[in-house]
């Protein structure tokens, strides 16, 4: 690893290719959209995109089930609208990090019907043992053609590759090595605490105490020692990066406190931060998330919202979103940014009958950019999900808007560049966080729902709120609800 790498503070902006922009007008979006739409990217100031997949996919699973890693799914586009999407970034100085789902595949990716030893069986007539699968029910199905049982960590859909096996390891670096050759800068790693499992696939002990982050279904029953996270993860990582090369960004989607990641990182670049994902929106949680979080020592990816969890405003409460995107954008290292928050787009209704069985439609709808134009511009079909309309909601409307969120983003972003050294907690008011970067910033929230005296700061570079608190003036004394600034010292 270089010792001032590209992606050091990075900020990456995630985007689901099905939600950003429809092109053809078939009602979900592809990649030739998303080409449209790169200058928006551009302008919020990110240095790179990481693209969930967009692979030949059943989508049992939104695309991470696939069905073939090196071709690009119909509903998406062709392999050169992805090679003219790596291209497009590149000439607006966005690096391109793809979506790489190691740990399974989709049940009907060939390799399932042609090389059934690249996957995990029971050899009884039933599941191996107890292990549970992470969108609840059990992690055994049987497969019908054989009548032998196979392991999956998540949908019956996705049958769990088996990693000890030589030929999965390299099939799977050659998939890595196919798409650096048409010049990707990087991955982020689906799920990879699930790559590698207990080789007699003993049964998890009961739970003993509640898991260290959330767990949908029965798995939160278990320990889950042997169904995921086996002490020779390292051997299957190497591949990875092998397949990848030095150079190239590996971030690992890593569902595991920061304690229990220093395994992946001898191989992966960074891992993201879960436990602030998941923190109770109170100073002293957040705190402590992010505290876990710095012992990684530059190597955890900042994440406060993804395609699987509630978006922002449901899960922080729609009052603290420009706190959130404050403490997100000060915090030292990569941070991801999900499409749409930089908007405070909020969860949807979804629909019924769901896509995701899991529940996850809800964070998943459509971009809102214009709501001039139908289906707020994201499609001239009919979309896949409904693209909710909020008053002000779209890039539009905040274009015009010189304190409208997504002007907050491009705001920080621009500032970020400045922040230089680590972070030091400055001890203040309950209810509030206060953090100095280096000798020169201070970055202070209000986490609480009353007005707390704010810590002594110099000149305001940027107040959550610009309309209450332009840029340049002397710092408050007190923060409202919601509110935060990022200041001179
Ligand atoms: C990751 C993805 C999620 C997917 C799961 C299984 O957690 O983010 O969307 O369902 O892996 O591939």
């Amino acid at each position: 690893m270089s010792l001032d790498p590209w992606w050091r503070d990075a900020v990456v902006y995630q985007i689901y290719p099905r939600s950003f922009q429809d092109a053809d007008g078939d009602g979900e979006g592809d990649l030739r959209g998303v080409v449209q739409r790169l200058d928006h990217v551009a302008r919020l100031g990110a240095d790179a995109i990481w693209l969930s997949p967009f692979y030949a996919s059943p989508m049992a699973d939104g695309g991470y089930d696939v069905a073939g890693y090196t071709e690009v799914d119909p509903r998406f586009g062709t392999l050169a609208d992805a090679d003219a999407l790596i291209e497009a970034a590149h000439a607006r100085g966005l690096r391109v990090l793809l979506d790489v789902v190691p740990c399974h595949t989709s049940i009907e990716h060939p390799w399932f019907t042609q090389h059934p030893e690249r996957y995990v069986w029971s050899d009884r007539d039933g599941p191996q043992n107890n292990w549970r699968a992470s969108f609840g029910g059990r992690a055994w199905s049987r497969d019908e053609r054989s009548g032998r049982w196979y392991l999956h960590s998540f949908y019956p859909e996705q049958p769990d590759l088996n990693w000890r096996e030589e030929d999965v390891r390299s099939a799977m670096a050659d998939v890595l090595e196919f798409w650096i050759d048409r010049g990707v800068d990087g991955f982020r790693l689906d799920a990879i605490d699930h790559l590698m499992k207990d080789p007699d696939l003993r049964d998890d002990p009961p739970a003993s105490a509640p898991p260290a982050l959330p767990e949908m279904g029965e798995c939160a029953t278990l320990d889950m020692r042997h169904s995921r996270n086996a002490p020779d993860i390292g051997e299957a990582l190497a591949v990875l990066r092998a397949g990848a090369g030095a150079d190239a960004l590996l971030v690992g989607e890593v569902y595991l406190p920061a304690d229990r990641l220093a395994p992946y990182l001898e191989h992966v670049d960074v891992a993201f931060a879960f436990e602030l994902l998941h923190a109770p929106w109170e100073a002293a949680a957040v705190r402590a998330a992010i505290a876990s979080a710095l012992s990684l020592q530059g190597r955890a990816a900042w994440v406060l919202s993804n395609h699987d969890f509630p978006r922002l405003p449901d899960r922080v409460g729609a009052a603290n979103v420009r706190a959130a995107a404050l403490l997100a954008l000060t915090l030292p290292g990569p941070v991801f940014v999900y499409q749409g928050d930089e908007l405070a787009m909020a969860d949807g209704p979804g629909r019924e009958p769901p896509h995701d069985r899991a529940g996850r439609d809800r964070h998943r709808h459509p971009m809102r950019w214009d709501d001039d134009a139908a289906h707020g511009g994201f499609t001239t079909g009919d979309p896949w999900l409904p693209a909710v309309q909020v008053a002000g909601g779209s890039v539009a409307a905040q274009e015009r808007d010189a304190d409208s969120v997504l002007a907050l983003y491009r705001d920080l972003i621009g500032l970020r560049g400045g922040l230089r050294g680590g972070l030091r907690f400055v001890d203040t008011a309950d209810g509030v966080l206060a953090y100095r970067r280096g000798d020169e910033h201070l970055v202070a929230l209000n986490l609480d729902d009353r007005p707390r005296p704010a810590p002594a700061a110099g000149a305001i570079m940027r107040f959550t709120h610009a309309g209450r608190c332009a840029s340049g003036s002397p710092a408050p004394l007190e923060l409202g609800p919601g509110e935060g600034f990022f200041a001179r010292i």
